[in-house]
């Protein structure tokens, strides 16, 4: 894994739209998209360099991570709606070129199966954007999800539905069940990108990197993919204990080590 530890949230969200920019750019490309507010800087960094620099997303896909269950895609919160609002609609994606998981089927079972082999069909996703949970879910591959998963429906634990309260009216109004993306199925994209901001996320970034490869942390798991970039603020970086390994862009360390 390539472990880049920076100062702050705009470096974070200013290195990542680095290498998106860099897909991007290389020709027809699969992105996977995470929601909540960790990639948000990063999308409205890619927004500006459309507007700025006419970087285009014309000939990419886009794949969404999850879905909440029960959710209409109209619903302010779906992450249909979400990922419009936060950065689609605001660039040049072609009309249904951007796949989410669709919250309402009436099986969801036929709705996860039917996802993957949508993926699969347009090539597989190159780069896939991660956020984590602060129990070290990925997607919401919740602790214990098998780690060859599948997209599946999922139960959100009390943790997340206290966590994800603050984009709700309450904590009851967040949904009990989701549609995401497996374990297996994330494990697929051939460059994964997880941002980590904040220090309630340094606890699980801990474990995930420093930990054993364990179903308590799902993002343990990424210890076993070829091609890991994780990027930190400084305070998501807070409780690794192993830095001498990581590389630095604080100023403390030089940049020496590239996988
Ligand atoms: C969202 C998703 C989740 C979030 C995670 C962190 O699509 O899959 O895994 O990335 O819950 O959420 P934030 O970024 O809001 O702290």
């Amino acid at each position: 894994m390539e472990i880049i530890i920076l100062p702050d949230a705009d470096a974070v969200a200013s290195t990542t739209a680095d290498i998106i920019e860099e897909q991007v750019r290389s020709g027809r490309s699969v992105l996977g998209l995470a929601t909540g507010s960790t990639p948000l800087g990063t999308y409205r960094e890619l927004i500006e360099r459309h507007s700025r620099d006419g970087l285009s997303f014309a000939d990419a896909q886009a794949f969404l991570l999850d879905e909440y269950v029960g959710l209409p895609a109209s619903h302010p919160e779906s992450y249909h709606s979400v990922i419009r609002r936060e950065f689609t609609d605001s660039v040049d994606f072609t009309v249904g070129t951007v796949h989410g998981l669709d919250g309402e089927a009436e099986n969801p079972a036929a709705e996860a199966g039917r996802y993957d082999a949508s993926i699969a069909a347009a090539g597989g996703v190159d780069v896939q954007i991660l956020g984590i949970g602060t129990d070290g879910h990925i997607g919401f591959n919740e602790p214990m999800s098998s780690l060859s998963s599948r997209t599946r429906i999922k139960t959100l634990t009390e943790q997340t539905r206290r966590d994800n309260a603050r984009f709700f009216a309450s904590q009851n109004e967040v949904p009990e069940h989701v549609l995401t993306q497996g374990l297996g199925t994330i494990r697929e994209a051939r460059h994964l990108l997880l941002l980590g901001l904040g220090e309630a996320k340094a606890a699980a970034v801990a474990a995930a990197i420093e930990g054993p490869i364990a179903a308590a942390c799902p993002a343990s798991v990424l210890q076993l993919h070829p091609h890991v970039t994780i990027l930190l603020d400084a305070p998501a970086a807070s409780k690794l204990a192993h830095t001498e390994y990581y590389q630095y862009t604080l100023g403390r360390k030089p940049a020496w080590q590239r996988f």
